[in-house]
């Protein structure tokens, strides 16, 4: 008989799933017996990585299309999964994106979006399923920061400020969980080989000279092993764990000045 894998008869909502880390994070979950519901704009996208995975890994999958910037989407989205008679054990809130740049000139839209998308949609959907995860003690969230958490980021301020306030909402609710049987992890990854850096134009800030991008399956991986063991807290590389551990034991000018330098155009 074979055996039963870890996630079957649990399902896994993960947003940003049509490429990049949430898609590799989907297929982690899949492999491992997880349903899936799928969440992003890219319909098209996001229907074929659906038929791949329920084929590859026997798991049912559901592709739902949304802007998850617009406002009340987290809400509407909850409404769409249990309209459908489906439930959440885990929620992945992964869709993101940043833009390099000085705040003088910038975009309206494009910063107060990022703070729709990376913030608000993250705050809403976990405030939606939260209750569910804490009734039947089990499941939980993992949430996708970044390196950028641990510090302020001159020339890219609101990414670097909302990617901190995932950090900082995280580990709050890791805590408020402990001895529930629900787990909260945060996955703060550096530079990875995404879609990301092209929509962010960060390939032309100095720091994208300090190596090449990590897989998005590694990230992806440390990311779901990590939220198993309920780890607070994962950052992905040797080198990036280091420097996020340095930086409170520094002047926070120098770290300003080190972060301006690094985003500053090659
Ligand atoms: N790549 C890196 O270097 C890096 C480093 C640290 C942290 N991160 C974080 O990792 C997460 C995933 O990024 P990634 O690198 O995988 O980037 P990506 O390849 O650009 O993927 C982003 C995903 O989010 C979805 N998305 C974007 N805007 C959306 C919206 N308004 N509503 C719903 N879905 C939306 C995209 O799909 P659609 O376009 O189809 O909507 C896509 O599936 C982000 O939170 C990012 O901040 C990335």
């Amino acid at each position: 008989m074979a055996r039963r894998r870890k996630g079957e008869g649990q399902t896994a909502l993960i947003t940003g799933a049509s490429g990049g880390i949430g898609l590799d994070i989907a297929d982690c979950f899949a492999k491992d017996g997880y349903d899936l519901i799928l969440v992003a704009r890219n319909a098209d996208a996001l229907a074929a990585q659906a038929h791949r995975l329920a084929s590859q890994y026997n798991v049912k999958t559901t592709p739902i299309a949304i802007d998850l910037g617009e406002t009340d989407a987290g809400k509407t989205l909850a409404g769409d999964i249990r309209a459908r008679g489906l439930s959440v054990d885990v929620l992945v809130n992964n869709a993101g994106y940043g833009t390099a740049g000085a705040f003088k000139g910038s975009d309206r839209a494009t910063q107060l979006g990022m703070i729709d998308l990376n913030v608000r949609a993250l705050v809403e959907l976990t405030h939606e399923f939260w209750p569910d995860f804490l009734a039947k003690r089990r499941g939980g969230v993992l949430n996708v920061a970044s390196t950028a958490s641990f510090q302020p980021g001159p020339l890219m301020a609101i990414y670097y400020a909302s990617k901190a306030f995932v950090l900082s909402f995280s580990e709050a609710l890791w805590r408020e969980a402990k001895g529930t049987g629900v787990k909260v992890s945060c996955l703060c990854p550096g530079p990875t080989a995404t879609g990301f850096r092209e929509r962010a134009g960060t390939g032309k800030t100095r720091l994208s000279n300090m190596g090449p991008a990590v897989s998005s399956m590694s990230v992806a991986k440390a990311g779901y092993r990590a939220f198993q063991k309920n780890q607070r807290v994962i950052i992905t590389g040797l080198r990036n764990r280091f420097l996020a551990r340095l930086v409170p034991y520094l002047p926070r000018r120098t770290v300003l000045n080190l972060v301006y330098k690094m985003q500053s155009p090659k």
